[in-house]
């Protein structure tokens, strides 16, 4: 078994109980916005909001009992402010769908809450984010996992394996397709979807497509609610 760092206390009453919900309101204004997840001013621990349009927080259920995170925001996702909305997010829902697993009964989030990018001509391209970014932006991934409180974690990808594991030597290699347990966690890691979009032939995208959709319906079975 995994150890993971465990989660503190405090953090799930505050989760549990949003600030601009038990804050009466002549005292909201003084609430930090650092310490307030739901507000888009939130998520400022390292410097990528400066570049990004916006943050972009998870969503979907927080009752669900699977959570799937990605790695970051793309360039449809940082105008759009929901995450995998763009191409990832259309395989995402391919694989869901042929998973027999509804979108709006999971929680979908990322690793990293605003877009990292570099300019190449007009297009802002993907750019991978770093150690220290990842390590900034676990206070809010950490938060999420305390609100929703899934039963089963799905890394999409290395960076959200590394993230949800909270070990930067985590590799997909060793954990994909493969049940780890973390604590009360269990986390199924698979394929990030741009990887099977940039799969170099049909055959190898075909490959990594159904081991996507092998990985989800075993998440969605190990929920107990397949
Ligand atoms: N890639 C990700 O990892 N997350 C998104 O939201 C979109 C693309």
């Amino acid at each position: 078994m995994t150890t993971r760092t465990p989660r503190r206390r405090e953090d799930d009453l505050f989760i549990a109980s949003p600030a601009h919900e038990r804050t009466p309101a002549s005292v909201r204004e003084q609430v930090d916005p650092e310490q307030t997840p739901e507000s888009l001013e939130a998520y400022r621990r390292c410097t990528l909001w400066h570049d990004a349009t916006q943050a972009v927080p998870g969503a979907g259920s927080t009752h669900a009992t699977l959570m799937l995170v990605g790695e970051q925001p793309g360039d449809q996702e940082d105008q759009a402010s929901r995450p995998f909305v763009g191409p990832a997010g259309a395989l995402l829902d391919t694989v869901l769908a042929e998973a027999g697993i509804e979108r709006k009964a999971v929680y979908v989030t990322n690793a990293v809450k605003h877009f990292k990018w570099e300019l190449r001509g007009k297009r802002r391209l993907h750019k991978t984010p770093a150690q220290r970014e990842v390590e900034a932006c676990s206070y809010w991934l950490e938060r999420e996992l305390a609100k929703v409180r899934p039963k089963v974690v799905v890394a999409l990808g290395a960076t959200a394996l590394q993230a949800v594991l909270r070990d930067p030597k985590a590799r997909l290699a060793a954990h994909r397709d493969r049940v780890t347990h973390i604590g009360d966690l269990t986390v199924v890691a698979t394929w990030h979807p741009s990887y099977v979009l940039r799969a170099p032939s049909a055959q190898a995208r075909k490959t990594a497509l159904a081991q996507m959709i092998a990985a989800l319906l075993r998440a969605h079975a190990l929920t107990g609610q397949s």
